[in-house]
């Protein structure tokens, strides 16, 4: 079968979906960041990163913080992880505008989201700045999930929302 030629930017479009996860950070001020940028550094350690923009607002807060939360959102939540995903931390309080709800981490810093099923704690171990964005990787220090959370309901993002189809055997 005949391949066709992609663009660069053509080829980055090629995936179906990046893990939807809303970062906290605290600092002057605490704020939320939609990200659809977000995968594992390593097992061992257990390293997660997410990589921002630097015209984020979210930016400087990760650059300055020792620490930052990645909380999950379920697909109920599209509302919320539109409006943390549009609006800046600069100008509104995002827990605020979202109706969320702040809930104080175990071991670090950074606010966590309370109506998020799952929250990851951690500590900042690197920064590595890649091209239009820089990512940041922390090392998870503590982690909650909610009882009846299932991960079919997380969403993914790239272009259009979706949850992760049918299991492959
Ligand atoms: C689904 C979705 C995924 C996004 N993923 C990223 C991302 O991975 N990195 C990033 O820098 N911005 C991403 N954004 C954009 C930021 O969430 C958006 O610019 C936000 O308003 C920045 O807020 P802040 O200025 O308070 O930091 C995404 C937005 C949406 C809606």
């Amino acid at each position: 079968m005949m391949k066709n030629e992609l663009s660069p930017s053509d080829a980055q479009d090629e995936f179906s979906g990046f893990p939807v996860v809303l970062g906290t950070v605290g600092g002057e001020k605490d704020n939320i960041i939609t990200l659809a940028l977000c995968h594992l550094f390593s097992f061992s350690p257990p390293l997660i990163g997410v990589g921002i923009a630097p015209e984020r607002f979210s930016y400087g807060l990760f650059r300055a913080g020792k620490d930052f939360a990645i909380n999950i959102p379920d697909k109920s939540m599209l509302r919320e992880v539109k409006i943390c995903g549009s609006k800046t931390g600069r100008k509104v309080d995002k827990f605020e505008a979202a109706g969320l709800t702040r809930e104080r981490a175990e071991k670090v810093s950074a606010p966590l989201i309370a109506e998020c099923p799952v929250n990851i704690e951690c500590v900042k171990t690197t920064e590595v700045e890649t091209g239009d964005h820089t990512w940041f990787v922390g090392e998870i220090v503590a982690a909650r999930r909610r009882e009846d959370y299932h991960k079919r309901d997380m969403m993914l993002y790239w272009g259009e929302y979706r949850t992760i189809g049918e299991l492959v055997k």
